[in-house]
């Protein structure tokens, strides 16, 4: 259907922002390929996994999947990305609320976020129990002030640290077996779906799975309960195939721009404000927690989000970048709001817009 005659693709964007999304409605990330129809996914009560070649649209269904839950009330979304590179384009300006409410760029950090996810897992199977007994639930009800936490996991292209590593592997086991119940559930990208990349327990409890294009069948071996010899063709890399009751149905999954990214993390900033972790879970990962974004790591990948960028295309030092920046700003507040000035310099492009801009208020003064 979004494959051209040419054997091309024809990508289907994310249909962007929409009002009062709830975990419980499950998340949209395309369309059938087959009917046309939402092709929606449940990252409530389960985990799962997305196993797909190099280049194989993985990082892509992740963003999708983002740009989805961070419009829900009820939803943090959490990432582990080497280098933060699934995190960088939620995060390219200073905003009141993070979109992303945890971002982990190393294996380390990784292994603190996870380790956090159990304890919460723990705290609120322990203060909530009785409650849930009470009306007969087995699973806890979420809401914006007790958020499902989802956290994204891409495939990982971390430097090597066995010690993080084990942590990672630990802590995964035991958050598959007490997070989904609790309000916490983890989506991860893998390279391929052989024993090495993917656990057993994982396999066995992943309520959503999906496969992209892999190198041979072999990669898909373990994948799901199907038959590998029916599994279907899909054409590039937004085409992946759902696992859904012993059949694998293909989908177009929507693409997402970095353009659309930035608005809707501008446009989510009401949902995000209503959206905060619980006391019970908070206390259980004080410090933590509280401390996340102030960790060494996360600095220096803030800084380089505000002022990297200003140094590597204009070739200006940081403070260079400052003064420029505060410059405008205060040419800003002198001569109240100029239509087209961009936020930030941070490009050339950004220098020569002020310039115009400049030009037309002073063509404007001269004309008076
Ligand atoms: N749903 C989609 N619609 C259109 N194009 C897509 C879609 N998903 C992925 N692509 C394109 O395919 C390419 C690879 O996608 P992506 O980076 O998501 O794959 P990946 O599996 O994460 O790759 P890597 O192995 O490098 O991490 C990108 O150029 C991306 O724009
Ligand atoms: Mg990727």
């Amino acid at each position: 259907m979004t494959t051209r005659r040419d054997g091309g693709y024809v990508p289907i964007e994310h249909p962007g922002v929409g009002p009062n999304l709830t975990i419980h409605g499950g998340v949209t990330i395309g369309r059938f390929t087959d009917e046309g129809t939402a092709a929606t996914v449940s990252l409530r009560t389960g985990c799962g996994y997305i196993v797909a070649m190099r280049a194989g649209g993985a990082t892509m269904l992740l963003q999708n999947m983002t740009t989805t839950l961070v419009q829900m009330r009820d939803t943090l979304v959490w990432h582990i990305s080497a280098g933060f590179s699934l995190s960088a384009p939620w995060l390219t300006k200073t905003r009141d609320f993070p979109p992303i409410d945890w971002v982990a760029g190393t294996e380390g950090e990784a292994a603190t976020m996870l380790e956090s996810a159990v304890k919460i897992a723990h705290a609120r199977r322990k203060f909530y129990a009785e409650n849930m007994i009470a009306n007969d639930q087995t699973t806890l009800p979420v809401r914006p002030d007790r958020p499902q936490i989802v956290i994204l996991i891409d495939k990982d292209d971390f430097d090597d640290d066995d010690r993080a590593r084990r942590r990672i592997q630990d802590a995964l086991a035991e958050l598959r077996r007490v997070g989904p119940a609790m309000g916490v559930v983890t989506f991860s990208a893998y390279l391929r779906g052989t024993g090495d990349y993917l656990s057993n327990s994982e396999r066995e409890t992943a309520t959503t799975i999906l496969a992209g294009r892999t190198r041979d069948e072999a990669d898909l071996a373990n994948v799901a309960e199907w038959s590998v010899r029916a599994f279907p063709r899909l054409a590039g890399p937004g085409h992946l195939a759902l696992y859904d009751r012993g059949q694998a149905r293909r989908l177009d999954a929507f693409r997402v721009t970095s353009l659309q990214i930035d608005d809707v993390a501008d446009t989510a900033q009401d949902y995000l404000a209503g959206t905060r972790l619980d006391d019970r879970s908070a206390d259980a990962v004080d410090e933590v927690y509280a401390e996340r974004w102030n960790r060494t790591e996360v600095a220096e990948f803030l800084e380089y989000l505000r002022y990297g960028r200003v140094r590597e295309r204009l070739n200006l030092s940081m403070d260079g970048a400052l003064r420029i920046n505060s410059a405008f700003d205060g040419l800003r507040q002198a001569a109240g709001p100029l239509v087209g000035a961009p936020d930030q310099v941070r490009t050339v492009d950004d220098l020569v817009t002020w310039c115009h801009v400049l030009r037309d208020v002073f063509n404007a003064s001269v004309d008076d």
